[in-house]
C-alpha cells in the first residue's frame, strides 16, 4: 500500500525538500548511491571490478525542466565517458542514461534528447563501451524505444529496457529479440496504472518469466536485471535448457542490493554487472528503492524519528 504513496511523494518538491534536508536521510542514501562526484562513483567501480562485477554508471537525475539542465547531463556523461576511457573501465563499466535527463519530456522533446544522447553514443563507442537507455514511465516508451531504433542503427550495441509489469512489453520483447540487441528485463519501479501495467507482484513476476522466455530464446543478449532469486534461478535454468554460454547472457543488479548474490553468481562464473547511480540528484532513485521494500522504509522512517 505504502509503495504508491511513496512513489508519488518521489515527484513531490515539497516532500523532496523535507527528505533532502534531514541528517538522517545521509547514511540510508549511502547505502544505495555510490557518491556525490565522479572521482568517488569511480572508487566504487574499481573496487567492483576488482571484485570480478562488471559495472554500469548511472549519472543521477531525470525530470529536467530546461534545456541547459539537458545539455548539464549530457556533458557529465561526457565527463563520464572520458574518466572510464582515462581509467581504462571501459571494458568493464558501460553507461545507463535516462532520456528525461536529455530533455525527453520539454517540447520538442523526443527530437531534443536524440540530439543530447547522440554524441553520448558516439562518445562511448569511441572509449570502447556502450550506453543502455533506462526506462521510465510508461508514457515515455513509445518515445524512448524509437530513440533506441535510431541510435541502433548506428550503434547497434545500444541497449534497451523492458518492464514486465506493463502489459505491452511481452510485444516488445518479441520486437527486440532479434540478433545484435542488449535488452535488461526489469519488473518496473514507476507508479502506473491498471490501464497499462499488471497491479498484482504476483502477474508481475509471472510477466517476467513469459518475458524472460522469449528474450532467453531469441537471438539478442538478454540482460536480467532482477534481486528476486526466483527469477535468477529461472534465468538460469531457461539459458541452461536453450544451451546459452555463460557468455550469452548477463545478470545485474543495483549497488548496495543483494551484495552476497552478486558475489555469488561471479564466483559460479556468471556475468554479474552493478548499476552503480552517483550524483547529487538522488532523491528520486532513493525515493524508488525505498518503494520497493517494506523493510527500507521502516528502517528509514525509525531513524527519523530516532529510534
Ligand atoms: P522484487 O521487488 O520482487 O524483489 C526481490 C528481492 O530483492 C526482495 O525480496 C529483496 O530481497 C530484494 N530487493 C528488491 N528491491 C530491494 C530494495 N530496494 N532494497 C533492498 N532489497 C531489495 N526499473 C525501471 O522501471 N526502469 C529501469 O530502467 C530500471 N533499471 C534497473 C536496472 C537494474 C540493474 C535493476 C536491478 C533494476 C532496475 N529497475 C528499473 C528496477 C526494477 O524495475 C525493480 O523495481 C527492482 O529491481 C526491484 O524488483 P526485483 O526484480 O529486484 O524484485
Amino acid at each position: 500500500m505504502l509503495g504508491p504513496v511513496l512513489l508519488a511523494a518521489s515527484r513531490s518538491a515539497a516532500i523532496r525538500r523535507l527528505v533532502s534536508a534531514a541528517p538522517v536521510t545521509r547514511p540510508m542514501v549511502d547505502r544505495f548511491i555510490a557518491g556525490e562526484r565522479l572521482t568517488e562513483s569511480l572508487g566504487s567501480v574499481r573496487s567492483l571490478t576488482a571484485r570480478g562485477l562488471d559495472v554500469t554508471l548511472d549519472h543521477l537525475g531525470e525530470d529536467v525542466t530546461d534545456r541547459v539542465e539537458a545539455l548539464r547531463s549530457r556533458d557529465a556523461y561526457l565527463a563520464l565517458t572520458e574518466a572510464l576511457a582515462a581509467e581504462g573501465l571501459a571494458g568493464r563499466a558501460e553507461m545507463s542514461v535516462k532520456l528525461s535527463a536529455f530533455g525527453q519530456a520539454l517540447p520538442g522533446g523526443h527530437d531534443l534528447a536524440l540530439a543530447n544522447v547522440t554524441p553520448v553514443v558516439e562518445a562511448a563507442a569511441a572509449a570502447g563501451t556502450t550506453v543502455t537507455l533506462d526506462m521510465e514511465d510508461h508514457t515515455t516508451v513509445d518515445s524512448t524505444l524509437a530513440i533506441l531504433g535510431e541510435l541502433r542503427t548506428r550503434f547497434p550495441q545500444t541497449g534497451a529496457v523492458v518492464q514486465s509489469y506493463l502489459f505491452r512489453t511481452e510485444d516488445d520483447c518479441r520486437a527486440l529479440a532479434g540478433e545484435g540487441s542488449r535488452v535488461r528485463l526489469v519488473k518496473g519501479a514507476y507508479n502506473e496504472p491498471a490501464s497499462v501495467a499488471h497491479q498484482d507482484k504476483r502477474e508481475v513476476d509471472r510477466a517476467y518469466v513469459r518475458c524472460l522466455k522469449i528474450l532467453m530464446a531469441g537471438e539478442g543478449y538478454p540482460m536480467i536485471g532482477s534481486h528476486d532469486p526466483r527469477m535468477v534461478a529461472i534465468a538460469q535454468d531457461l539459458a541452461h535448457r536453450l544451451g546459452r554460454k555463460l557468455d550469452e547472457y548477463e545478470f545485474q543488479m543495483l549497488y548496495g542490493i543483494r551484495v552476497a548474490e552478486q558475489e555469488r553468481l561471479v564466483a559460479e562464473g556468471h556475468r554479474m554487472r552493478v548499476y552503480v547511480p552517483y550524483g547529487t540528484d538522488w532523491y528520486g532513485y532513493f525515493m524508488r528503492r525505498l518503494a520497493e521494500r517494506p523493510a527500507n522504509l521502516t528502517f528509514f522512517l525509525r531513524s527519523l524519528v530516532g529510534r
